[in-house]
């Protein structure tokens, strides 16, 4: 394998980015403020401690709670969060994704997650595609969040590839900083606006043939593969 694909797996690959925005809500409610879907762009790729000192800080609440208390508030949502996931099934899988992991797999590039979760193994599992990854790293496995781009280059050595040979799918701000960072080609998959800084975006990965990556990577292998027959 010459190229690997790192995707990322909250809104990216399944639609759980609006679970993660919902449990962090009701956090919020319960704290007494709304927290809009705009402030809640903030939070997306970034770890989950990470992503209560913004919403805090959204709600003018920073600097007020104790480590013990917010560990509390975040195992709260993670609680809500979980009962939302526990619902998962195939149907939840985004636009694109399941058929792109399958072609980049079938044309032999390396395909890889780099989540930021701690939940990414049960929701790989409850949707049935563990097995299209060669290689899966997740917020359990690294020390530094994204915008550090510990998931990513963790991901690029896992399966050998070097970080110039990665693409980095991803529908956050930190997550596309975390690609550049690592120098790896950063492709933007959101619908909420243009993420800065990317080297292409595509509102979901049904689209990727509007990407010149795509044209590079994969119309390349597969005119290779007609010109040996
Ligand atoms: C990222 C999400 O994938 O994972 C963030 O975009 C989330 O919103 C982060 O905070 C950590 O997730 P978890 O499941 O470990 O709380
Ligand atoms: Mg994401």
């Amino acid at each position: 394998m010459k190229q690997a694909a790192i995707f990322d797996l909250d809104g990216v690959i399944v639609d759980t980015a609006r679970f993660h925005y919902l449990a962090w809500k009701r956090l919020a409610a319960e704290l007494g403020f709304q927290f809009t879907e705009a402030q809640n762009e903030r939070l997306k790729g970034v770890s989950r401690m990470q992503s209560l000192e913004y919403l805090l800080d959204s709600g003018g609440l920073q600097n007020r709670f104790s480590q013990e208390e917010k560990e509390k508030m975040a195992a709260r949502k993670n609680r809500w969060y979980g009962e939302l996931i526990a619902t998962l099934t195939e149907k939840d899988l985004l636009p694109g994704a399941e058929r792109l992991l399958k072609e980049l797999k079938a044309a032999g590039v390396a395909v890889v997650l780099g989540s930021a979760s701690k939940n990414a193994p049960p929701i790989l599992k409850s949707l049935g595609i563990q097995e299209l990854f060669d290689a899966v790293v997740d917020g359990n496995m690294v020390q530094e969040a994204k915008p550090d781009p510990q998931v990513f280059t963790l991901g690029a050595e896992l399966v050998g590839i070097p970080y110039e040979d990665c693409a980095v799918f991803e529908d956050s701000q930190a997550g596309i900083e975390a690609a550049n960072r690592a120098v790896m080609y950063s492709i933007g998959v959101s619908r909420a606006g243009a993420l800065q800084g990317c080297k292409e975006q595509i509102a979901d990965l049904s689209l990727i043939g509007e990407t010149s990556w795509y044209q590079k990577i994969l119309l390349s292998s597969s005119e290779g593969d007609q010109s040996n027959v």
